[in-house]
């Protein structure tokens, strides 16, 4: 599987530490001497920075279709540029976001047609799915109150109520409950604790 390179990805509502478990992933499987990558769904790529600026700064100008169909944007582009070739060169990727985010947020969130976006999700993905997704759950509570305390400017989607993040939420426990390559993380526990899970979890793919 290793030569073929191996894709992570990691999902989950804003708040619930995801992109922290992402770099502590990073760095402790970098201390293991693995060649590995850390990158992200939106915005990893020069195309996908624009776009991120867009649906970030200028949500109001933006339709929910045109939103999703941003975000398929930035992903084909990331397949191409970023997914596709470093999966070719045996590396392990890590993304923060992938195509789940979008059937949550722009499906499940939005009220988007789900097959279509699964549809167009596949297709941007050039048929890759990743072999393994951890899912950071957590309660809606916790979450908002982390964002609040990084007292950052709110992105579009970190200014949504409490009912959008109940769909998008309910969107994740839809998607990932049939899925066998999905584990499920406690967002409230520590962050050294989320990570000790992830690595265990990966233990059994001898990467
Ligand atoms: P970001 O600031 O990176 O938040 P996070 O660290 O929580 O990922 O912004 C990404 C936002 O875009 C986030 O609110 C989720 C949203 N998003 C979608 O709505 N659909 C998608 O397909 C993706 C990839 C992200």
């Amino acid at each position: 599987m290793k030569k073929n390179g191996f894709l992570i990805s990691i999902e989950g509502i804003d708040g619930s530490g995801k992109t922290l478990l992402s770099q502590n992933l990073y760095k402790a499987l970098k201390e293991k001497n693995l060649d590995i990558l850390l990158t992200r769904e939106p915005g990893d790529t020069t195309l996908g920075k624009k776009l991120r600026y867009i649906m970030h700064e200028e949500k109001e100008t933006v339709c929910d279709m045109a939103e999703y169909l941003l975000m398929a944007t930035d992903r084909a582009q990331h397949f191409e540029q970023v997914i596709v070739p470093n999966l070719k060169r045996g590396k392990i990727i890590i993304s923060d976001r992938m195509g789940d985010s979008s059937i949550a947020y722009q499906g499940y969130g939005r009220g988007l047609n789900t097959s279509m976006i699964e549809r167009v999700n596949q297709w941007a993905m050039q048929n890759i799915k990743p072999n393994v997704t951890f899912y950071v759950k957590i309660d809606i509570e916790t979450a908002m109150n982390r964002i609040f305390e990084r007292k950052e400017k709110l992105t579009s989607f970190e200014q949504e109520k409490t009912e959008f993040w109940q769909k998008v939420m309910h969107g994740y426990e839809q998607i990932f409950k049939n899925r066998t390559n999905v584990v499920t993380l406690d967002g409230t526990k520590t962050p050294e604790a989320v990570c000790k899970q992830v690595l265990k979890a990966l233990t059994p793919y001898n990467l």
